[in-house]
C-alpha cells in the first residue's frame, strides 16, 4: 500500500481501487470491491461491521497499517476469498466460523429460512436433514427458525463435519442439532424427515473449468458432480422419498445445471423458487411427487 495513506478510510479506499485495478472476483459475501475492502479492514481493526461512518476519519498506527496490508495482499496475490482470511461468514443473519475445508456459505436458501419455507410447508417440521451441510450454515439457520425442530447435519467429508460441530456449539444448539457421518443417504439408515434442504455438488464440468480462481481455495468436493453437474441430484431423486415423512419436501440447490435438470426429467413438475435478493436453481418437489415419478428416476 503507498506510505501516505492515514486513515481507515484511506485504506478501505484504496484496498476497494486495487482489488478493481487488478480485476478480482466477488462473491463469497460481497459483491463488490468497496465492501470487500471494508470487510478485510474492519476485521483486521476487531471493529464491528455497523461501525459509525465517523471510524473513517480515525488514524491508523503503524502496526495496525501492516496489519491491514498483509491481509490485502493475501486477498490480491493470493486471491483468497475473504471469509477464508476472516475465518467467518454471515447466512440468514448469523455468523458461522469458516476455513478451507468447507464451503463459503452463500445459498439463496438463506432467504426461504427466513420466510420459514412458507407458503410450501404444511405444517412446522420438527426433524430437518440439511444434507451436505458443510459449515452447518442452512441446518443451524433452520434450527433458529424452527425452534421445535431436531436438525441432522449430514455430509461425506469428516474435515467438514468437524467445522459444523464447531458452528454448532458456537451457536449452542448441542441439544437440538447433531452430525452424521454419511455419502447422501447411506449413513442415515431409515430415517424419516419432515424436511429435506440440500445444497449439494452441482457444477458442471464446464463451469468448473471457467471459474475464476478464488473458488479454487473451496474444496473440490463441495462444487463438482460429473459432466453436467448432476451426478448427486440423480441418485438424490431416487433416494430422498424413502427419507421424507407423508407431507414431506425437499427443497435442492442445482443452480446453473436446472437446464440439464429439466431435459433430464421433462414430466417432474419441478418448483422452481423465485428470490427477492436474487439467486436461481432452487427447487422444490413434495413426498408424494418424488413417490408419483419414482419409475422415470429409476430409468435415468
Ligand atoms: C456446495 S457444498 C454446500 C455446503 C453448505 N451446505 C453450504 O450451503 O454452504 C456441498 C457439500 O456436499 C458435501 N458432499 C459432496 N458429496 C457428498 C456426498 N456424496 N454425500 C454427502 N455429502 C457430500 C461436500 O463435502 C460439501 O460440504
Amino acid at each position: 500500500m503507498p506510505e501516505n495513506l492515514i486513515t481507515i478510510g484511506d485504506f478501505i479506499r484504496c484496498g476497494a481501487e486495487t482489488f478493481d485495478e487488478e480485476g478480482l472476483f466477488f462473491g463469497h459475501g460481497t459483491d463488490n470491491a468497496w465492501d470487500e475492502s471494508l470487510a478485510l479492514v474492519l476485521f483486521s481493526l476487531s471493529l464491528p461491521w455497523d461501525s459509525d461512518s465517523t471510524i473513517l476519519e480515525q488514524p491508523l498506527s503503524t502496526e495496525e497499517k501492516a496489519d491491514i496490508t498483509r491481509l490485502f495482499n493475501r486477498r490480491i496475490k493470493e486471491l483468497v476469498p475473504a471469509p477464508y482470511l476472516t475465518g467467518e461468514a454471515w447466512f440468514a443473519g448469523f455468523k458461522f466460523n469458516v476455513d478451507p475445508r468447507v464451503l463459503i456459505p452463500r445459498s439463496p436458501i438463506a432467504e426461504l429460512i427466513e420466510a420459514q419455507f412458507q407458503p410450501w410447508l404444511v405444517k412446522l417440521p420438527k426433524s430437518i436433514l440439511d444434507l451436505c451441510t458443510g459449515s452447518g450454515c442452512i441446518g443451524i439457520a433452520c434450527a433458529h427458525y424452527f425452534p421445535d425442530a431436531n436438525v441432522t447435519l449430514s455430509d461425506i467429508s469428516t474435515d467438514a463435519l468437524a467445522v459444523a460441530e464447531e458452528n454448532i456449539f458456537l451457536h449452542q444448539l448441542v441439544n437440538r442439532v447433531s452430525t452424521v457421518h454419511s455419502d447422501m443417504f447411506s449413513g442415515l439408515e431409515s430415517r424419516r424427515f419432515d424436511l429435506i434442504v440440500t445444497n449439494p455438488p452441482y457444477v458442471d464440468a464446464e463451469d468448473l473449468a471457467e471459474m475464476p480462481r478464488e473458488y479454487h481455495h473451496e474444496p473440490e468436493i463441495g462444487l463438482a458432480s460429473g459432466t453436467d453437474g448432476l451426478d448427486f441430484t440423480r441418485q438424490l431423486l431416487l433416494e430422498a422419498g424413502e427419507h421424507l415423512n407423508e407431507q414431506g419436501i425437499l427443497v435442492v440447490e442445482v443452480g446453473n445445471s436446472s437446464t440439464a435438470l429439466e431435459e433430464a426429467f421433462p414430466h417432474v413438475p419441478f418448483m422452481w423458487l423465485e428470490f427477492e435478493r436474487g439467486g436461481h436453481g432452487i427447487f422444490l418437489l413434495t413426498a408424494e411427487q418424488l413417490f408419483e415419478h419414482r419409475e422415470e428416476f429409476i430409468s435415468s
